[in-house]
């Protein structure tokens, strides 16, 4: 089963965006695994954003990301990454199709609400980034 990486970012957070945005991948039918409320330090950041290490805005990902609490989670489901991907929508707010998270709830490509893995790879890499396995959980089937 694939397991992808999401986070809601300091935004959405603060504008009690949560419950909203889990409900939508809960509906969807994918099972939350494991999940924090935390404050990123400036490694883990620089760490989690690493690819992006140089570009214009860079500093600005950084300080953002690290400027208030986040809620980290790990989702599981078939197929999750992609469609998380489909269901948070383009990376700017104002490109995203009404009905994504981005494009319902977003405006700037600095302050887009929430982060999603692109790939297996970095599913992988972002959750041991984030989490101990011991954090993550396994449903029993007939409960
Ligand atoms: P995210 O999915 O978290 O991955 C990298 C983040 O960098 C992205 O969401 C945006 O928040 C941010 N980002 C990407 N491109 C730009 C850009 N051109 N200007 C500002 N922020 C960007």
């Amino acid at each position: 089963m694939e397991r992808t990486f999401l986070m809601i970012k300091p935004d959405a957070v603060q504008r009690n965006l949560i419950g909203e945005i889990v409900g939508r991948f809960e509906r969807k039918g994918f099972k939350l695994v494991g999940a924090k409320l935390m404050i990123i330090s400036k490694n883990l950041a620089e760490k989690h954003y690493s690819e992006h290490e140089g570009k214009p805005f860079y500093n600005q990902l950084v300080r953002f990301i690290t400027s208030g609490p986040v809620f980290a989670m790990v989702w599981e489901g078939e197929q999750v990454i992609t469609a998380a991907r489909k269901m948070m929508g383009k990376t700017n707010p104002l490109e995203a199709e009404t009905g994504t998270i981005r494009g319902d709830f977003g405006v700037v490509t600095h302050r887009n609400i929430i982060h999603g893995s692109d790939s297996e790879e970095s599913a992988k890499r972002e959750i041991d980034l984030f989490f101990q396995e011991n954090e993550l959980h396994i449903y029993k089937k007939d409960v």
